[in-house]
């Protein structure tokens, strides 16, 4: 069945045959309005593509050839559909606090959760009112020590919300690298800075590397890890061998992936910058997302057009990358964030019954916040021969009423650029221009050409009110539901990352060649070769 789906998109986009996405409003006044879609205030406009209504109809006809319902309701209902981990997934489960029952093998998760959810919060309570300090006095600074999922989603979101921050001074660690953690804890107060260690399986090599330098740094400088370190994670067991108090362990479960960890105690940072009443506005937007993804037909659910926009651009189009573009300054780390959630959920080439995928698997994601990109790489964007199709993102306002005069720029940017790349320049405009600036004869031929943009390149639009926890909230929900529906549609198992080990483990085993304690001889000469050139250089 979705085979003749694939056939039908494929047969679909060779018969585009040079359709203009200006013609399709030209010959729609309603267009705008038709692929565009909201949940609560956020809007989707997906109007700005080649989607029309038959590519719009056999793309939601893939939901219902792949069962995408019945997946939906395994995920919510605890099944195990991390089927090669064994691992139900649940993640959803931790922004329901204030909802029903979430069964898995029989028994309700939600008082788990609740409990610690409790504990996080008269946890932060007590580091932002100052009655659990360091041993030189109240808490000033916080280091979240993790990687990945550990690292990325709160780091994201601690910038995200900044004009809601209260609390003390947030600062994240993820490199092995030593220059990170010596330029984070440079002119920190070791008596005053709380150190978080946030690893789920707590045997990540970068971050237990640097939880011991943080320790050391904490004992030399007079402060106290008993009082001052934290641990998150599923192995409180390494948490306890790791010296530190149960009372600063919040743990949660094996069904929390690492990158869908942010909701639950992965989020501590961001709680203390922002008060527990923040964070559980921002759970309450990830639940108000989960809601309308089970809710909202396919045509207007917005997690499933955000998918089924993808598979259109890059299975159906061949699109190699997609870019993410938050007109939102504090989502500058939003492409680094989705960079995990989409390409470590879906950079798979295996379907899930083991068969080698049939159609590509998901594309390379990245972006920078404009305006910035638009003095970058928008160049190419414009005018490159490959075409990549955009994700815009921008709020009706900011959070700086004095400086509104600079939010009503960054629209008018966000939706110049979205138009300038569905509208293009031809070269007659172009030549009119050039003739305009006074040229003329085979010197205006020549300069007008690289004046002309094809234009017709696909991109959508997310817009929203405002950047609040809630709005955060609902934005990471609809790209993590995005990339689940993505990875049904394809066959994949989102849940795992079996790609990130080989590496780990040849970097385990290079440790002793880099040391010198063991040769180089085994390794490939390239290997070899680069060691040993590093090492004369030590
Ligand atoms: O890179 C692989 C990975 O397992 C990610 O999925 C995860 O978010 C990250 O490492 C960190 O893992 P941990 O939280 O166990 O330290």
């Amino acid at each position: 069945m979705s085979d003749t789906i694939w056939d039908t998109l494929r047969g679909q986009h060779d018969a585009l045959n040079g359709r203009r996405i200006l013609e399709m409003f030209a010959a729609d006044p309603r267009r705008a309005a038709r692929f565009s879609a909201t949940a609560d205030d956020m809007r989707l406009d997906y109007s700005k593509t080649l989607i029309g209504d038959a590519e719009r109809a056999a793309l939601v006809a893939l939901c219902d050839a792949v069962g995408l319902a019945d997946r939906r309701a395994a995920m919510f209902a605890g099944d195990r559909i991390n089927e090669t981990e064994h691992r139900a997934v649940l993640h959803t489960a931790l922004r329901n606090p204030e909802g029903g029952p979430v069964m898995l093998d029989g028994a309700d998760v939600m008082p788990g959760v609740c409990d610690t959810l409790a504990r996080m919060g008269a946890f932060c309570d007590a580091v932002r009112n100052g009655t659990r300090t360091g041993a030189g006095g109240a808490i000033t600074d916080v280091v979240n020590i993790g990687i990945g999922g550990s690292d990325l989603g709160p780091a994201m979101a601690v910038q995200a919300l900044a004009p809601c921050h209260d609390g003390p001074r947030c600062h994240f660690v993820s490199n092995v690298d030593g220059a990170q953690i010596h330029d984070v804890l440079d002119g920190l107060d070791a008596t005053r800075t709380l150190v978080i260690v946030a690893s789920k399986t707590f045997t990540t090599i970068e971050t237990m590397t640097n939880a011991r330098t943080a320790r050391d740094w904490m004992e030399a400088g007079g402060g106290d890890p008993a009082q001052q370190m934290a641990a998150l994670s599923s192995a409180t067991d390494r948490t306890a061998d790791f010296g530190i108090d149960p009372q600063a362990v919040f743990g949660f479960e094996d069904w929390v992936g690492g990158r869908y960890s942010v909701w639950g105690p992965i989020g501590l940072s961001l709680m203390l910058a922002i008060g527990p009443g923040g964070f559980a506005e921002f759970l309450r937007g990830g639940r108000a997302m989960d809601t309308h993804f089970c809710q909202a037909p396919w045509a207007g659910n917005l997690p499933v057009l955000l998918a089924l926009v993808g598979i259109w651009h890059h299975q159906v189009c061949g699109y190699p990358t997609r870019a993410v573009l938050p007109y939102d300054q504090r989502l500058a780390r939003l492409p680094a964030y989705l960079q995990q959630l989409e390409m470590e959920s879906n950079g798979k080439s295996v379907a899930m019954d083991g068969s080698r995928l049939a159609v590509p698997s998901g594309p390379v994601v990245w972006g920078e916040p404009g305006t910035n990109g638009q003095h970058a790489f928008y160049q190419l964007l414009h005018q490159g021969t490959g075409v990549v199709p955009c994700e815009f993102m921008i709020a009706a306002r900011g959070h700086e009423p004095a400086l509104d005069h600079h939010h009503r720029l960054l629209i008018a940017n966000c939706l110049a650029q979205s138009e300038a790349l569905m509208r293009g320049r031809s070269l007659d405009e172009a030549r009119d221009r050039m003739a305009a600036a006074g040229l003329e004869g085979a010197e205006l031929e020549r300069q007008a050409r690289h004046r002309v943009f094809e234009g017709n390149r696909p991109s959508v639009t997310i817009a929203y009110p405002r950047l609040t926890p809630f709005v955060l909230g609902q934005l990471i929900v609809l790209y993590e539901h995005r990339v689940f529906v993505e990875g049904v549609i394809l066959g994949i198992n989102s849940f795992d990352q079996w790609g990130v080990e080989l590496g780990k483990e040849l970097a385990t085993s290079l440790g002793p060649v880099v040391d010198g304690t063991q040769s180089a001889g085994t390794r490939d000469a390239s290997t070899a070769a680069l060691v040993d050139f590093l090492r004369a250089h030590r």
